[in-house]
Parts: C-alpha cells; structure tokens; sequence
C-alpha cells in the first residue's frame, strides 16, 4: 500500500485508509479517471474539509495520493519530467472543497509540472458535481504556456475521448520546432564519433556537426562519447573494451538510440547490435542525413531521388538492420506487395521488392531528366546568364538568395532547410540573369546523395558563375570550404568563374572594414551589409564571363560579325546559302546580342 503524501497531520485513521484504498485502483487506459476514484477523493474532503489528489500516469497507475489544507494540497516531489520538449506524462485529478472551477494556482502547477492535465473535482453536499480540465495550449513568444480548459462536465459524463485526444496533440504542440519529428516519439540519443587528432579524452567539439545534425532530425542529444583513433574499427568502430562502456552510458542515460559519426558497414551495424541489444537504434551519419532530406525533399523529384538513395543504402544492409526500415520508409517485410514466392526468405522477398523499386525509381527519375533538359534548353535559348548559389549547410545560401532577389525562400537555422532548387530571376540593371540556390553541402556527404542529387546540382554546370557561399563566422570555415571544393571538383565545375562570398560578417569577432575584390566579398544576407558590393563583383564577373556560341545569323548580319572578330575569339565562320554560321568564345552580353540577331541557335556545335 503506498503512503499518503500531503498534509496528513491531526487526520483520523480512518480518513487516510479512505486515501490509502485510491493506490489499489486504476484505469483503464483511455479513461481519464474512474467514478470511484473521484468518489474516493470525494468521501475524504466530505470528511474533513481538506482537499485531496491523486497522480495517474499514461498507463492508468496510481502514482501517488496527497492529502491537503482546506484550499491547496502540497504537491509531494516526483521526478515527474521526463524530457523539456514533452508533457510530464502524468495528470493530477484533485477535489475543491468550493467550485470546480480551476485556480491559477492550479495552473501555475499545471505550467510548471508541465503534466498531461490537472482536474478539479467540485464538492456539493458531500458529492461529487463537476470536474474542470486544463491542458497546456501553445508557448508564447515570452515562454509562458497558455492553457486550454475544458468543462466543468457532469461527473458521469467525462469526455475520455476528446481529453485524450488534446493531451496527445498538446504532447506534439508544446515542442519546439527543431525537435518536432512527425508521428513520432523523440528518442533520446547518444553521439558517437572517433577523433584521429584527440590525444584522450572525450571532446564533444568533434560531433559539433553531428549533434546539429541529429538535432534538425528531431532526436534530444542525451551523450556523447568520442574514441581517439584514426580510423573506426573493422568490427564494433570503437574498440571492444569501448563498446562495453556505452552500453553502460546508455543505461545510464536511458538512450533509445546511438548516432555513429561515419558510415557503418553492413558487418559493423550487426556486430554492434548484437552487443547493444534489439531495443537500441543504431544510426549512422548517412542514415541521418538520408532521414533529414527525406523529410525536407518538397518536390515530387527531390522525394524520388532521397528514395533512390535510401533504398541503395538500405540492399546490402537489410540483414539486423531492421530499425532502420520503418525509420526510412523502406520495404518491411508486411508491406505492399512483399507476398513471398515459394522456398524464398523474408529477407529476399524484401531485396526483391527493393531491388524492383530502385529500377521504377531510376525510370521515373530519368524521365524528369530529359524533362529537365528540354527546360534547360529553353532558358539557354533564352540566353539568360545563370548564376549558382553553393556552399555547405547553413552557410546563409536561401538568406541570400532572398536579399538579392526580394522574394522569400524558407532560410532556417537548419541544416538542409532547403533541398530543392530555387530559382529566380533578378536585374542589378546590367541585365537579368537567374540565380539557382542549390542543395547544401556536408563533410560525409553520402555518395549515393551526391549521385542523387547531381541531377539538382547539375545546375551548377549549367552555370554561367558560382557563388560560393561561406559562413565567416564558423569556426570550421576553412574545413566547410575544402569540402565544398571537393564537390564541386567531384561535379566537374571548379574551373567554372568562382565569386566566394564570406557571410554573416556580422558575427565576425574582428570588425573591420569589409574587404571586397573581383574574387571575394564580405556581407551579411541577413543586415544587407555589403551587398552593393556583391552586386557590383556579380556584374563585374558576369561581363568578364564568357561563353562558347554557334549560331546562324542573316546574310546582312556582317557588321555584327566583325565586331566578334575584334572582340571574340571565332573558332568557325562560314558563309552558307541560308546564312553565315559563326561559332564563337564570346561574353555573355555579345552572346545575348548573337542570339537575338540569329535565325537559328544550335545547341553545342553544327
Ligand atoms: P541549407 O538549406 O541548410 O543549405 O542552409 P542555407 O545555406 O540556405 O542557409 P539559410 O539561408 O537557411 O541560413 C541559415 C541560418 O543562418 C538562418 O538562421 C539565417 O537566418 C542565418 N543567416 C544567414 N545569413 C546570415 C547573416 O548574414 N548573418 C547572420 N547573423 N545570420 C545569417
């Protein structure tokens, strides 16, 4: 029998044997609370004019009882929250001797318990009358929760549905943005990554990015745990004896998931399972990131191409890795079309279905493609200079498309806030050209991602110039810089006219006059410090850029072809029935002239 909390003091025996019978009931688990619950609580405060509560948790257990003064109970401490992003899990129902109508002091507790609900019982004539409920609404810009209440209801008619229904939506509300995960529980995970620099010791700096990682996928970082070694071993990544002390901190910690700085090989992910156990989620860094595009991708291609990638990730490891599938979506044994053939495993049923989807999606993937570059030619016919916007993750690429461009893109202290291209067309009053805000890159980028993505990041070669964005105020600048290099080398397009713009200078920690070249500019997106500079580096780059043309122009055309001559570099010119065809290197403001003189523009030479 569990004990009464509270104010016990000068009770009779036999009001606190009416308490103690409330921890022999329970109920059921989509009642709020039963009628002799209340009956209970209600036969105490008869009885000595004292309120009364009791603490249920989500399972409908009797958690505690307390007795209290004539109008407030003291509430005894429980450990009651069990994360900052989510409702306590447990409702305090408790009787007022006057009324049923909650008391600030009920909400007070209700914010700061931040439990499921509180309820307020009236007492008329020694009954129970009516029950009051409050459930947390929404947080206010200032951090103060506004709270919904329902009722006073009838005693007999309590709606468990609907207050269910508002203490599960309430549970999602209250979360911040950031750790919003759709339809699911936030897991509580522990950061793990090896450190070929550390000389001992654990260094949280090393997962910096995994944790900003693992944070916009929605997971509450509960630890972390770095080895210094240079590179992951073959078996467990860590080391045996390691691997031993996490699954001691992620008993300690109560984690439900652990997040591996690298990719896992199919044998490592099982190795380790074995050890951790079936209930801990294992996720690597690529499995992280395919999460987080697959909840960002918007357009009905940037979703084919992140499954593209999860389902080529996910082959070979199908074998123990089975969290992973209903985390990414993927095959799962019970779903569409996964009936087995005769004498085949679970397991190849699942690659077979697999395997089939990948060869739909690589069709339907293809088709967008050739979509894509009859749109593609339809703007070069256009002739309209393209500039693209790259850099890594949250460099400020969307913030700046939008000061340059006045339009709204979703800019987000996110990474991969944006994963589609976007683009628009802008005029500095030189001419128009379209700016293309491209993908963010990332150390580690999966591979299979960036094969996925080339077909978005194809853009970039399509490019007239590159804005290569970088955020000054990062500590790993110089590290984001190199890998965004590496890709743009991995897409063939670093000998392509490179303007690097050093963003947020408004962070910078060395104020000073901003520096600004025909390779480099200093601005903030986000203040619009420097931007007329950037401007200016942007045409002064776009005049400078140049292009390679054939076209066919009108027999009269010659003047336009000496000027070429003078200020191009033909590389073929003939004279023929119909017209002078002229191939040309020229700038991109002679080529717009070439095209709007031609009777004919060929893609690539005659
Ligand atoms: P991805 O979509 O992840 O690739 O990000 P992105 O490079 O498009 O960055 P985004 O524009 O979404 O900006 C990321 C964060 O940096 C946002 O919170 C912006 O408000 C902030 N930011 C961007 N530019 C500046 C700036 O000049 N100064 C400051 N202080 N913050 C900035």
């Amino acid at each position: 029998m569990g004990k009464i909390n509270g104010n016990t003091k000068g009770l009779r025996r036999s009001s606190i044997e009416q308490l103690e019978k409330i921890y022999d009931m329970e109920t059921e688990r989509k009642q709020f609370c039963t009628p002799e619950m209340i009956e209970a609580l209600a036969d105490f405060t008869e009885a000595t004019g004292r309120e009364a509560m009791v603490y249920l948790d989500r399972s409908g257990r009797v958690v505690t009882v307390a007795a209290g003064e004539h109008d407030r109970v003291k509430l005894p401490a429980l450990n009651l929250r069990r994360s900052q992003f989510r409702l306590c899990g447990i409702r305090c129902i408790h009787t007022h001797p006057k009324g049923s109508n909650l008391s600030d002091k009920d909400l007070q507790t209700l914010k700061s318990l931040r439990l499921d609900a509180i309820a307020a019982v009236g007492i008329s004539g020694g009954k129970p009358v009516a029950i009051q409920v409050g459930v947390l609404d929404t947080m206010t810009p200032d951090n103060e929760f506004t709270v919904n209440l329902f009722g006073p209801f009838n005693i007999d008619v309590i709606p468990d549905d609907e207050l269910w229904a508002e203490i599960r939506s309430a549970d999602v509300r209250i979360r911040p943005a950031e750790s919003q995960k759709a339809g699911a529980e936030i897991a509580r995970a522990i950061l793990i990554g090896i450190d070929g620099n550390q000389e001992s010791g654990e260094s949280p700096c090393a997962l910096c990015e995994l944790s900003q990682l693992a944070n916009t996928a929605g997971f509450i970082i509960a630890g972390h745990m770095v080895q210094p070694r240079i590179k992951p071993d073959n078996s467990y990544y860590f080391g045996y004896g390691k691997l031993q002390d996490l699954i001691f901190k992620i008993e300690a910690l109560n984690a439900d998931a652990v997040i591996f700085d690298d990719e896992l090989t199919p044998a490592q992910i099982r190795n380790i399972q074995k050890e951790l156990g079936k209930k801990i989620e294992l996720i690597d860094r690529t499995a992280l990131i395919l999460d987080i595009f697959s909840s960002r991708a918007s357009t009905h291609e940037g979703r084919l191409q992140v499954e593209l990638a999860q389902t080529k990730y996910l082959l070979p490891r199908m074998m123990g890795f089975w969290t992973h599938l209903s985390r990414m979506g993927g095959g799962g044994g019970s779903g569409k079309g996964a009936r087995r053939g005769e004498g085949e495993t679970q397991l190849e049923a699942d690659r077979r279905i697999l395997r089939k989807r990948l060869n739909e999606l690589e069709k339907e993937i293809d088709k967008i493609k050739s979509r894509r570059n009859v749109q593609r030619s339809a703007r070069e016919r256009s002739n309209i200079p393209v500039i693209a916007i790259v850099g890594y993750t949250n460099a400020g690429k969307s913030t700046l498309l939008n000061t340059l461009s006045g339009s709204n893109v979703l800019a987000e202290d996110k990474l991969f806030a944006t994963l589609d291209p976007v683009s628009r067309r802008v005029n500095f009053g030189s001419g128009d050209f379209l700016l293309v805000d491209t993908v963010g890159f990332i150390n580690k980028l999966p591979h299979d991602l960036v094969d996925a993505f080339r077909a978005t990041l194809e853009e970039t070669q399509y490019a007239d110039l590159i804005l290569h964005i970088v955020d000054a105020s990062s500590e790993t600048q110089t590290q984001q810089m190199e890998v965004v290099g590496e890709v743009l080398t991995r897409l063939g397009v670093n000998n392509k006219p490179i303007l690097t713009v050093y963003n947020k200078c408004d962070l910078s920690n060395n104020p000073g006059p901003l520096r600004h070249n025909e390779n480099y500019v200093d601005v903030s997106a986000k203040t619009g410090t420097g931007i007329a500079n950037l401007k200016n580096a942007i045409s002064q780059k776009l005049s400078e850029a140049r292009c390679e043309i054939s076209v066919l122009l009108p027999l009269d055309a010659g003047a336009l072809v000496s000027r070429i001559y003078t200020v191009g570099q033909v590389t073929g010119c003939e004279y023929l029935t119909d017209g002078i065809y002229l191939n040309a290197v020229v700038t991109l403001e002679d080529s717009a002239r070439l095209c709007a003189s031609a009777t004919k523009i060929y893609m690539g030479e005659r």
